[in-house]
């Protein structure tokens, strides 16, 4: 598995301190609230062990997956939803909780819809963010690292199922994908 890592991006402690970083932040925020964190599966189940377990607030727990259509669809943002909520978020204080925001079209899409639901509020929190891909606008209130337009696995993040399980991220070798 690792002869497909070019190089490691995050060590397992660097994504300790950002995941740290995060939760203080998100903390601060909604001090004295209650949250419904929504995370998007699969690829943020790994970190968001890791940043819920360092929330202090009350919080709720829930789970969202969506999928693309198909290629043409995906640039527009059509998603189908996989997974639907079992939290009724009316009312209630959602944090949104993804692996990595690319073009923005799985965010904006999954956000759009859980504003239909009369939440209090929906911020968004992601690992990672490669603002140069973007093709939806979308506000992401907490980011833990911007990177370059590379495609990394490890830590929860995979490419075609694989590398999930790697405890760091890491760039992956091209003719990996390229093959
Ligand atoms: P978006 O809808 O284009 O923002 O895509 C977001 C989704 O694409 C993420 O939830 C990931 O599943 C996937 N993705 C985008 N970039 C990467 C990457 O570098 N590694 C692994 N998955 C990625
Ligand atoms: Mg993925």
């Amino acid at each position: 598995m690792e002869q497909a890592i070019e190089s490691v991006l995050f060590s397992e402690e660097q994504l300790s301190q950002i995941t740290g970083r995060l939760a203080e932040a998100i903390n601060a925020a909604y001090a004295g609230r209650t949250v419904v964190v929504v995370g998007v599966l699969k690829g943020s189940f790994i970190f968001l062990a890791d940043l819920f377990r360092r929330l202090t607030m009350p919080c709720e727990l829930d789970f969202m997956a969506a999928s693309s259509y198909g290629n043409q669809t995906t640039s527009t943002g059509f998603l189908n939803i996989t997974k639907d909520l079992t939290a009724d978020i009316a009312g209630k204080d959602v944090l949104l909780v993804e692996d990595i925001v690319d073009t923005g079209n799985t965010l904006s899409y999954i956000k759009e819809y859980l504003l239909t639901k009369g939440p209090e509020s929906v911020r968004i929190c992601t690992l990672f963010d490669k603002p140069s891909r973007r093709k939806k606008s979308i506000t992401v209130e907490y980011v833990g690292a911007e990177i370059e337009d590379l495609f990394i696995v490890g830590y929860g993040l995979d490419f075609a199922e694989h590398y999930r399980n790697l405890p760091y991220v890491g760039i992956l070798k091209p003719e990996i994908y390229q093959s």
